[in-house]
């Protein structure tokens, strides 16, 4: 058992490596044909000067948002068919200005672009409201580095987000229970992700073993719902039904995982 166990975590772990952006031919592949006509792309991959700005292409090139074929002008705005760099930045302008689409106050508008019911929730928040005010509150690119995709928060670093404003003397009054709550929260999400790789290891196992699993594959698809729904509910910033959500996914996901297992022990 325990072995079939690492021969899983094995074949798991070669998955992940396989299925990293841009490593193998193929993925190269796949990406140079969807950005060949794309002068955004074709050009930032060549400029490497200032600094500033050549280190923001590779974080895109290593990003989920690049393997989906989501290139800069999604997000930038401007013209990616113009070769010349002046025609192509028209209305670019830096997320610093107020104007652009990146500001503090477009950003939401333009992910929920491509991520509707996550900015749905965002937006019921009290900090969509301050943002839109004053400015203050966290936004997207807080907890998405900047191609936003990877969540770069660990539950003590949501923690410490969370007490930069509401356990800080003399800005709000102090809530400590926010930020405990918050990384308590981070946590449930994070457990339910496992379980729900674990399910998706033994799936594969199973199928590579010739099991009939149509139950299993359907209980599985309820399970990454319900985790889905659990992430779109974690920009509501209510913690208690973020980790209601979060508690459900991973029972699902439990449930699933237990009988996978049993059926390839059995087999
Ligand atoms: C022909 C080359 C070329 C093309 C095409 C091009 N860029 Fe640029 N871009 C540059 C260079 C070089 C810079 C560095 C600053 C400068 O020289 O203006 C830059 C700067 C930027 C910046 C940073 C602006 C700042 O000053 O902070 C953004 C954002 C940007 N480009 C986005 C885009 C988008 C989106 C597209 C496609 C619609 C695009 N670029 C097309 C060459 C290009
Ligand atoms: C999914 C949306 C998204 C995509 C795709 C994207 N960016 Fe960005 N980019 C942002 C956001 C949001 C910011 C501002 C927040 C920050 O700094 O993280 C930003 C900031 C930048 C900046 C710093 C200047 C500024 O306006 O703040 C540069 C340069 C840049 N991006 C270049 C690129 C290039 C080049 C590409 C394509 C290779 C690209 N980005 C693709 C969302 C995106
Ligand atoms: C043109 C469409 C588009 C836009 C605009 C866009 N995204 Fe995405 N985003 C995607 C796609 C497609 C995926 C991959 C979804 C999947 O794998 O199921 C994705 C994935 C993500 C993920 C999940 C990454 C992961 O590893 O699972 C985050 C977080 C994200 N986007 C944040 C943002 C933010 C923040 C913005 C705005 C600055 C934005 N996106 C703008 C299309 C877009
Ligand atoms: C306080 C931190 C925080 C802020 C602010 C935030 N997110 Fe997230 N986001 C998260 C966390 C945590 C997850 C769940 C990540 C996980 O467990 O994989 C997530 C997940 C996502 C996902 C993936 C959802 C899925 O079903 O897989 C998308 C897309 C996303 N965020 C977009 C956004 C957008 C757009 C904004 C701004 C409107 C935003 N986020 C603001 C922390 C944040
Ligand atoms: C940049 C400052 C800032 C950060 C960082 C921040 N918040 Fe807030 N938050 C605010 C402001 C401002 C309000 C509105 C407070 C008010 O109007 O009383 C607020 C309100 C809230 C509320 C609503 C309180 C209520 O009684 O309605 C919750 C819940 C909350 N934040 C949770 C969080 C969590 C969880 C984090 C960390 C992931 C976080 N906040 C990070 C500034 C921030």
């Amino acid at each position: 058992m325990v072995k079939a166990l690492c021969v899983l975590i094995v074949i798991g772990f070669t998955g992940l490596i396989q299925s990293l952006p841009g490593s193998g031919n193929n993925a190269t592949q796949i990406a140079e044909a969807t950005y060949k006509n794309n002068n955004c792309v074709n050009c930032h991959a060549k400029v490497d000067e200032p600094l500033r700005v050549s280190a923001r292409y590779y974080e895109w090139q290593f990003s989920r948002h690049q393997e989906k074929g989501v290139s800069c002008d999604k997000c930038h705005g401007g013209d990616p068919t113009a070769t010349d760099k002046d025609k192509a930045h028209v209305d670019v302008l830096r997320s610093s200005e107020a104007q652009s689409r990146l500001s503090r106050n477009n950003q939401a508008a333009t992910c929920s672009a491509c991520h509707q019911p996550v900015v749905n929730a965002f937006v019921q928040s009290a900090h969509y409201q301050k943002l839109k005010s004053v400015g203050l509150g966290p936004n997207c690119n807080t907890c998405h580095a900047h191609m936003a995709t990877t969540v770069i928060y660990s539950p003590k670093e949501v923690a410490n987000l969370c007490s930069n404003c509401h356990n800080a003397a003399d800005f709000l009054p102090p809530r400590p229970q926010i930020p405990r709550r918050a990384s308590e929260a981070k946590m449930a999400l994070q457990r339910a992700n496992g379980v729900i790789n674990w399910a998706a290891l033994l799936l594969t196992e199973g199928r590579r073993l010739g099991l009939t699993l149509t139950e299993e594959q359907n209980e599985f698809k309820l399970a990454q719902q319900l985790l889905s729904d659990a992430k779109v509910s974690w920009h509501t910033f209510k913690l208690e039904d973020i980790q209601k959500n979060a508690d459900g996914a991973f029972q699902k996901g439990t449930k699933v995982k237990d009988g996978l297992r049993k059926k390839i022990v059995a087999d």
